[in-house]
This record gives C-alpha cells, sequence and structure tokens, in this order.
C-alpha cells in the first residue's frame, strides 16, 4: 500500500498533557491513531519522545520516507520505522512516534482490506492458516477506587476493581454502571461530597485510610447486588502497582507508614485475596522481583499478572516465563512502541499459557484502538478504567459496538 500523505500533530491527553495524533492517507482511504501516557511507568518502556520535537523529526526524517515507499504488510512498515530509528528503545524517534504511525497504519490497511479493525489485527496474530473468527468481548475490568501515582490520597495500592461475571458485555457494562453510581453515593454519604474526587483512570479517590477499608467498601456494594440479583455478580481485583511504594535502598515496601519486607508484603497479599476472594492481583511487588512473583504465583484460585515486570517486551517476558513469575500479562502497546512488537509479545504468552489483558494509559485520548486489540488477541480481559469520563467511555462504547458486530456473524 502506498501512503499519498501522512500528518503528525499534537493533541492534550485526559491529563491535558501534550501528546501525538497521526493520520495516513492513502488514493481512498485516511486514518488516525493517538497515543496515551502512563505515570506509573516501569523502567522498560520505550522511550516517549517530546511531542514537539516527534513532530520535527517525523516532518525532517520519516514523512518523505513513508511516501517514497510501498508497504505490504503491517510487519514491513513497523519493521522499516524501527529499522529507521535504529536504537534498542527507540530513542531517536520514539516509541510514541513510532506507535501513532503503526497504530494508523493498521487502521488504513483494515479500511483497504475491508476488515473490521478486531479481525485485521487477529488475523495477523493468528496467522490467515490458523484465522478463527473472535467470538467474545473479553472481561471488562473497571477501576473504580484510585490510589498511588493516580491519586492524591493515602491508598498505596494503584487500582481498586471490580469485574462483572455477566455474560454479556452489554450487560456487565450496565451493571458496572450501576456500582459505580451506588460506590459514589455511599462515598457522598460518608466523606462528604467535597472530599471526593475522581483519580486519572476515573475511579474515586477520597481519603480512605487503608487499602483494606477500600476492599470493604466494594465488597459491600457486591454483598447488596448478591441480595438483589441472587448470584453473584462481581469479581474484585486489584492493581498494587508495588513499584510506586518501593523503597529499593532498604528492599522494603512503605504501607501505610509502615514498612515491609518482601515476605511481609506476600503475606499482606495473602491475607487480601482470602479476605475478598480476589481473582486478580497485578503486580504485587516491584519491576525486577521475579522470584517475589514466582512465590506468590503458587497461590491457587487468583491470576497474578505482570505489567511493570514484563513491559510489554519479549525478553522481559521470557525472563517471567522461564521463572514462572505470572500467570497473565498486561499488553499496552506503547511500553514497546508497534502494533507488530505488541502481537509478538501477546504470542509468546498465548504459548505459554498465559491470560492476555489489553490495557489502557492513566493519561488517556478517545482512541478506542485497544477495544479492537483486545477482542482481535482473544484477550482474557481489558482494562480501560472506569465506567466514566470520555476518554475510558470511547473503549467501553466501542466494545458495544463489536458485541452487536460479533452476534451478528
Ligand atoms: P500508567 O498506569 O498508565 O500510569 O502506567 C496504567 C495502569 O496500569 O492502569
Amino acid at each position: 500500500m502506498r501512503l499519498s500523505d501522512a500528518t503528525v500533530k499534537i493533541i492534550f491527553d485526559s491529563r491535558r498533557q501534550e501528546t501525538l495524533t497521526a493520520e495516513l492517507f492513502s488514493e481512498n482511504f485516511s486514518a488516525c491513531a493517538s497515543i496515551p501516557s502512563g505515570k506509573s511507568r516501569s523502567s522498560f518502556e520505550a522511550f516517549v519522545l517530546a511531542p514537539h520535537r516527534a513532530v520535527e523529526i517525523f516532518n525532517k526524517e520519516v514523512k518523505s520516507e513513508l511516501l517514497s515507499k510501498d508497504f505490504l504488510f503491517q510487519e514491513d512498515f513497523d519493521n522499516f520505522l524501527i529499522k529507521l530509528d535504529g536504537t534498542n528503545n527507540k530513542s531517536r524517534l520514539g516509541g510514541n512516534l513510532i506507535l501513532s504511525l503503526s497504530l494508523a497504519f493498521a487502521r488504513l490497511k483494515a479500511k483497504a482490506e475491508g476488515l473490521e479493525l478486531f479481525d485485521y489485527i487477529n488475523k495477523l496474530y493468528r496467522g490467515s492458516l490458523h484465522y478463527l473468527p473472535p467470538s467474545f468481548i473479553p472481561k471488562p475490568i473497571f477501576n473504580v477506587i484510585n490510589g498511588g501515582a493516580h491519586a492524591k490520597n493515602k491508598l498505596e495500592f494503584q487500582e481498586f476493581q471490580i469485574i462483572p461475571q455477566h455474560s454479556s458485555f452489554k450487560d456487565g457494562f450496565e451493571a458496572a454502571r450501576k456500582f459505580y453510581k451506588e460506590l459514589g453515593e455511599n462515598l457522598n454519604k460518608e466523606f462528604g461530597k467535597e472530599e471526593i474526587s475522581l483519580g486519572d483512570e476515573g475511579g474515586y479517590s477520597t481519603p480512605f485510610r487503608s487499602n483494606d477499608e477500600a476492599f470493604q467498601e466494594l465488597k459491600q456494594i457486591s454483598s447488596k447486588f448478591f441480595w438483589r440479583t441472587g448470584s453473584f455478580s462481581f469479581h474484585l481485583s486489584c492493581d498494587a502497582a508495588a513499584n510506586s511504594f518501593f523503597i529499593k535502598s532498604e528492599n522494603k515496601y512503605k504501607i501505610n507508614e509502615e514498612k515491609f519486607s518482601p515476605e511481609e508484603l506476600y503475606l499482606y497479599h495473602e491475607h487480601l485475596i482470602h479476605k475478598y476472594s480476589l481473582i486478580a492481583l497485578e503486580d504485587p511487588f516491584c519491576e525486577n522481583a521475579f522470584s517475589d512473583f514466582s512465590k506468590i504465583n503458587k497461590q491457587k484460585g487468583v491470576y497474578i499478572i505482570a505489567d511493570d515486570l514484563t513491559s510489554t517486551n519479549p525478553s522481559r517476558l521470557k525472563m517471567a516465563i522461564n521463572s514462572a513469575s505470572a500467570d497473565a500479562l498486561i499488553i499496552k502497546p506503547n511500553q514497546i512502541g508497534s502494533l507488530s512488537e505488541t502481537l509478538e509479545v501477546a504470542r509468546l504468552a498465548h504459548k505459554s499459557g498465559w491470560q492476555l489483558i489489553v490495557s489502557h494509559r492513566s493519561g488517556e485520548t478517545e482512541d478506542d484502538f485497544i477495544a479492537d486489540l483486545a477482542v482481535g488477541l482473544s484477550a482474557w480481559g481489558i482494562k480501560a478504567g472506569a465506567p466514566a469520563t470520555p476518554e475510558r467511555l470511547s473503549k467501553y462504547h466501542r466494545l458495544l459496538e463489536i458485541e452487536k458486530i460479533i452476534s451478528r456473524l
């Protein structure tokens, strides 16, 4: 496919920070993609180039190269940019610039092939020979209480989540919206309106005194739903994002002014997993704690999810697979910086029997690419924040649309 034009511009994300949006044109179609940004980033993520510098480099060096070539496949396009960058962590062109072009190219190619984006991704992921049309929507993991780096409160854990158990996405989404509303009303009564705000991912931020208190609140509402409907409608889960409360010099974690050794933190997690019947726990330890992850991964009945540990990076993932550090993987395309490499990581995890969870970032745009990515990968779950605020809702609205399309197939 030949491109007839290409632009990269600056827009603002949900934290009102500058980010990139790319638009590619072929003879008959055009397609855009914009890039989110993380706050609780690991040390192994692709380099993020300052947006102004990225636009400059694009106009000076990249654009004419792209317009002079014919790219048959996604991999050709992505590999061309990776080679042009020529560094290990995409520090010359920026992971953000390369990814914006890579995702826009995927949308353009899907249009040219007359495919839904999730179908296009699914074909790339499986290869045409093993093609199986996507038949389900991944479980939405709604982050309804925010802490850690995403909120100004005392909670060390970053995300307190609910996962609806409904068989259709539409019903689960509806139930999550009701849950979220009821949670807001309860918090209003307990803390007063002026004490409540929203964190970066649209979950509530309030002066809870401990992680336990936040889980307690979710458990109470979840039980009310149980009494009303007669079935367990929600599982609880959590992203501890332990990097953000790890004190490297002491090899200790700080929770509620108390310092925990890795062994003590293990016991703390164990207590929470059992008390609140957690179905998943993400980043229970810091980004290099492969063996602490392996120990907690022996717990039955709970998915241990790796994010900062693996950083959507094949070599980090291989280390985690070899040490059996987790059994579920967060997929964040901007941690690695191109669609083709994201798919490579997903394939590797899938082959090793891990579950996949496609994730947004805390600074988001209204781009809904990850909804199609999650469906195209037949992921177990998708993390896109609270069922509120436009940049989170855009992903859920696209999933509603996809559910309708799939049900007609
Ligand atoms: P981050 O967190 O984008 O700030 O790194 C995202 C997440 O894990 O949900």
